[in-house]
């Protein structure tokens, strides 16, 4: 049997990563799209090291794949803290990643998914849903995620395409937080891993045909951050 192909984003670090390792685990070939990869990462069936923010590099590269049956966007940017205080390049730089790079790669990829019946997999977060203080920009752009999905999902059930957002609480072990000031607390229960997600991803994609779950939320079971230490 022909194995199945997924091309998925933020493949370098993180819940990306994490997911890809999962698909290969379920028999996935995995076009893994990042800018640095470690080195170690040789399960790929190929590592796309790029900025996904050069959208003609990103068209040209996915074009070469012919069959596709899974894309997961898990790339992302955050940067926290008043909005007033937000530059216009971080502004920018998560208006990119977060949202416009999945629309860009939902819109290229739609024809080889519904060839293949396939699904798109949107790592949105849980501040999709919620006020965000000192977070307002990622968490408006995390919504724009989440309602996209919805919407795309409306369009092309039709068709036998699946499309679900999966909002992951705070997670410990990725890189997510490198520009922000605080961090989930390390105690027990407090955070997740990228394994919980990618977890949560593997039974979503291994519903029988004709069963979509189109949202999920994965959460620790307490909620706590902490102020990075200096
Ligand atoms: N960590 C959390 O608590 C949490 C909670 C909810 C949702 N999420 C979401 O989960 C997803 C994964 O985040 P993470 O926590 O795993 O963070 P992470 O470790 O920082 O991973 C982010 C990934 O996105 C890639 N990326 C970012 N900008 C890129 C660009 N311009 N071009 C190419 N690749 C780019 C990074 O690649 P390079 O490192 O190679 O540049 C990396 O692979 C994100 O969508 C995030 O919003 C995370």
């Amino acid at each position: 049997m022909e194995l199945k192909t997924a091309i998925v984003t933020g493949a370098s670090s993180g819940i990306g990563f994490a997911i890809a390792k999962m698909l290969t685990e379920e028999g996935y070939r995995v076009y893994g799209i990042g800018r640095i990869f470690p080195e170690d990462a040789d399960f790929f069936e190929k590592r796309l090291s790029l900025d996904l923010r050069d959208t003609d590099i990103l068209l040209a590269k996915i074009s070469e794949i012919k069959k596709v049956d899974l894309l997961v966007n898990a790339a992302g940017s955050a940067f926290y803290g008043l909005a007033e205080f937000n530059t216009p390049d971080q502004i920018k730089e998560m208006c990119r990643v977060d949202l416009e790079v999945p629309m860009i790669l939902t819109s290229a990829l739609l024809p080889k998914l519904k060839d293949t019946k396939g699904m798109i997999v949107n790592i949105a977060s849980v501040t999709s849903t919620r006020i965000n203080t000192h977070g307002a920009a990622y968490g408006a752009l995390k919504a724009g995620l989440r309602s996209y999905g919805r919407s795309v999902y409306e369009e092309v059930r039709k068709t036998g395409v699946r499309v679900v957002t999966v909002c992951p609480d705070l997670t410990r072990g990725t890189k997510l937080y490198r520009n922000a000031d605080f961090e989930p607390s390390e105690e027990d229960g407090c955070y997740l891993l990228p394994e919980d997600t990618a977890e949560c991803v593997r039974n979503v994609i291994n519903m029988r045909e004709g069963c979509a779950v189109t949202e999920v939320e994965v959460r620790p079971q307490y909620n706590r951050i902490v102020k990075k230490k200096e």
